[in-house]
């Protein structure tokens, strides 16, 4: 405000001006307290070519009303990120008095990394809108996760607001999944449990069981003489279907736990699972793995087996591939293991586990068992272009790294 200097007038003069500039000083108080306390849509904001005043025309109070009773947060900024208007709900998210929310600045709220990540996205969200999340730090230091959702908001008369933003608490969605993932990972944890121990019955009694009938029957077929003609044939066609349901019995326990794995280690599992996939299959299978530099953890050896055998099984059942190569690479601290086949492929943003909640559970089985390892999964696939299958998961620095 400018202060006035008085000029050379008579005193009855002065104290007029005088009178009206108290009368004004008042006023401007007035507006300014009501601003504050949210009565006015109006705020005033130092910019670069002086203080703007930007009003909230058209924020009728049925709407007023329906905001402030919202259980999320709701503002309205400027394109320079300045809060024009807030509702309570976000003043208590970042624990600050609703008038020092409104007037300052939105990145205020938010980490050195969420405002880089929402300078381009509130650009581009001023035509189209987007979703973002984000952790908001309030006053007091607490952090609390959100999800922002951003609109554009139209041009009207003297209104500067840009754009609206609502602000969801994700906390309870965050815990909720979090204990989700928890349980998911302990039945899979238990699931491998029984899986380990079926395939060891399966191995240790019923395999050797079958292996002595098989010897027995081999016998009798010996014993039987070519004048015992159909009988003899029926003992050696018994003795034939009893070596198939052992190596059957076999490789069922394999696929349940293969011992290799724990034996041998990655390399040699997946060069297993890959020569039995391509002879009964028939697809040809093409294997690339790099000498790692040490054995992996058991639980990063188990997770990418399984993420192999279930993407095996989807190029069985789904791709009418023809080939698949199989590469396992290491790149730093991460290995990285990718199945591609050429098959008929498929829209990974369309498939019915993504459409409705249900249908299969291998993809979503393998990006689970990949984030529980602290890694990522990626599903690249294009129609009648085949597929592939990426993870990638962290390990130990080995020992011999640090040389
Ligand atoms: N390699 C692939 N080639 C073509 N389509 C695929 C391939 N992998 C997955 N799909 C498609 O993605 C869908 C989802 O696969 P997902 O493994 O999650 O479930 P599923 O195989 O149908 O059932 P489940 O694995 O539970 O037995 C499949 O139904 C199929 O349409
Ligand atoms: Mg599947």
């Amino acid at each position: 405000m400018k202060s006035a200097r008085p000029q050379r007038s008579s005193l009855p003069a002065l104290s007029l001006q005088l009178a009206e500039l108290r009368a004004r000083l008042a006023d401007a108080e007035e507006t300014l307290r009501a601003i504050r306390s949210g009565e006015v849509d109006a705020v005033v904001v130092a910019g670069k070519e002086g203080p703007q005043v930007f009003t909230l025309q058209g924020a009728e109070h049925a709407y007023r009303v329906l905001i402030e009773s919202m259980n999320e947060g709701a503002l309205t900024l400027t394109a320079d990120k300045v809060i024009l208007y807030a509702n309570q709900c976000f003043a208590r998210m970042v624990k600050c008095p609703l008038e020092q929310v409104i007037g300052s600045s939105f990145r205020r709220f938010l980490s050195a990394q969420d405002r880089a990540t929402l300078r381009p996205l509130l650009k581009r969200a001023a035509q189209l809108g987007s979703k973002i999340q984000v952790v908001l730090h309030a006053l007091d230091g607490s952090q609390m996760p959100a999800q922002i959702s951003i609109r554009p908001l139209p041009k009207n008369g003297l209104n500067r607001a840009t754009i609206g933003m609502v602000v969801t608490d994700m906390t309870e969605p965050r815990r909720n999944e979090e204990m989700l993932r928890a349980l998911s990972h302990r039945l899979v944890q238990v699931q491998e449990a029984e899986r380990g121990r079926v395939a060891l019955e399966l191995h240790d009694h019923i395999t050797q069981l079958l292996c002595a009938i098989l010897v027995r029957s081999q016998a009798l077929a010996n014993k039987l003489s070519a004048r015992d003609g159909p009988s003899k044939r029926e003992a050696m066609k018994l003795r034939e279907m009893l070596g198939h349901t052992a190596e059957e019995v076999q490789r069922i326990s394999r696929n349940l736990r293969p011992s290799v794995l724990d034996a041998l280690g990655l390399v040699a599992v997946l060069r297993d699972a890959g020569t039995e996939f391509a002879k009964r299959t028939g697809v040809s299978l093409d294997l690339a793995c790099v000498q790692l530099t040490a054995r992996l953890p058991a639980d990063a050896e188990l997770t990418l087996y399984r993420i192999l055998q279930e993407a095996l099984n989807n190029v069985e059942k789904h791709s009418r591939a023809r080939h698949v190569a199989v590469h396992l690479t290491q790149r730093g601290a991460f290995v990285q293991l990718a199945i591609h086949d050429d098959g008929i492929g498929f829209d990974p943003d369309r498939h019915p586990a993504k459409r409705k909640g249900k249908g299969g559970l291998g993809l979503l089985g393998m990006r689970e068992r990949a984030t529980y390892a602290g890694g990522t999964l990626k599903v690249k696939s294009v129609r009648r272009a085949g597929t592939e299958i990426e993870v990638r998961i962290p390990v130990p620095p080995s020992p011999t790294a640090a040389n």
